[in-house]
């Protein structure tokens, strides 16, 4: 790097700027690291990517004028965080938190100060999470403590952040007020899309094809449970409850392999059949020893029978899914029927 602000201090600066250089590769590495091990256990990618630089010699003199001190390499040293610095872009704000605590856990970096401007954002609407940390360099013959700066933010944030930067070298710091509150209504849509965006990565990320399964069988007990009720005026009793779900449930949880070696069971349009016959048994015995609502047992059945054609045009469809994923996966074999056209 060019130097000719230093011309009395050459050598001095050219070591200081080997350690900055080395600090920056060894806090790139360690970055790295995580993330292919986050890569490796979780299957995703918690980093979008990684930029680094050193300042530039420009940089580093205006900044130690305008702080009012003298331009030498000890003052740098002292003075500037940020020569070496590091920013991560993650895609979540999440992901911000637990790569910066990962960092600060490791044991030969030491964390000299934090900004939080996610939690405390600037004034304009500026958002990052802002770390000074330091890192050991080995040299043949010591070890230096160099300080480097890590931005971490999230893709939202970036975007924003250099249409910032533009626009306040655009308008040498005075934009009009203005841009300045429509870069502040960004900044909060950002915020906004940042929240959502993560909202909406954990529901995918803890979404279950059980809990479908569970609200499918909840629905359907619920809606033989009206049908039932609409046909007789009263629900039947929390036994006769219990054993339908207990049949819903036993036929959907019985396995392709138990099904098979079931000769009344082979297909899922019986096994349809079957649970539907049972409710309805149920219900007809319950009427008949009532002996006052063989009308109204009719209508049940019809009712029942209607239902059950419905659901077995479904099943039928899926037992067709089913003899075509057989065909295809013969790992399917041992696994549960999804029957009552399931995704
Ligand atoms: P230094 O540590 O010397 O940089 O002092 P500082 O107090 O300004 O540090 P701070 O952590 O606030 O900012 C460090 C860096 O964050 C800056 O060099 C910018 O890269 C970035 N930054 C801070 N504020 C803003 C801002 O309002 N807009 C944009 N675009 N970037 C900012
Ligand atoms: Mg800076």
């Amino acid at each position: 790097m060019d130097l000719p602000m230093f011309y009395n201090e050459e050598d001095e600066w050219k070591k200081v700027m080997l350690m900055y250089d080395s600090a920056l590769k060894e806090v790139y590495t360690k970055i790295e690291i995580l993330n292919n091990e986050f890569k490796l256990n979780h299957q995703y990618n918690p980093i979008e990517h990684i930029t680094s630089r050193l300042k530039s010699p420009q940089s580093i003199a205006k900044k130690i004028r305008h702080n009012g001190r003298e331009l030498t390499v000890e003052n740098i040293v002292k003075y500037i965080n940020d020569v070496a610095g590091i920013r991560i872009i993650c895609s979540f704000t999440s992901d911000i938190y637990r790569i910066a605590d990962l960092i600060a856990k490791q044991s030969d970096v030491q964390v000299l100060k934090v900004k939080d401007y996610i939690t405390c954002p600037k004034p304009n609407g500026y958002t990052s999470y802002h770390m000074i940390v330091s890192v050991p360099i080995f040299l043949s013959n010591r070890m230096v403590n160099t300080k480097v700066e890590i931005q971490i933010r999230t893709i939202a944030m970036d975007f924003w952040a250099s249409l910032e930067h533009k626009i306040y070298y655009k308008f040498e710091g005075n934009a009009p007020e203005r841009i300045r509150k429509e870069l502040k209504e960004c900044a909060d849509v950002v915020a906004f899309l940042d929240h959502k965006m993560l909202t909406l990565n954990e529901e995918i990320r803890t979404y279950s094809h059980e809990d479908e399964l569970q609200q499918y069988k909840e629905i359907l007990s619920e809606s033989f449970q009206n049908m039932i009720k609409d046909s007789y005026g009263t629900v039947v009793d929390d036994d006769n409850q219990v054993e339908n779900e207990q049949i819903l449930n036993d036929n959907m949880n019985q396995p392709v392999e138990d099904k098979k070696n079931d000769s009344t069971t082979d297909n899922l349009e019986e096994n349809f059949q079957r649970n539907i016959d049972n409710i309805i048994n149920k219900s007809t015995i319950q009427t008949k020893n009532d002996n006052s609502q063989t009308e109204k047992e009719g209508h049940a059945i019809y009712e029942a029978e209607e239902q059950a054609a419905i659901g077995k045009e479904k099943a039928s469809k899926e037992t067709e899914k089913e003899n075509k994923t057989k065909k295809n996966d013969k790992k399917s074999e041992g696994r549960h029927i999804k029957f009552f056209g399931f995704r």
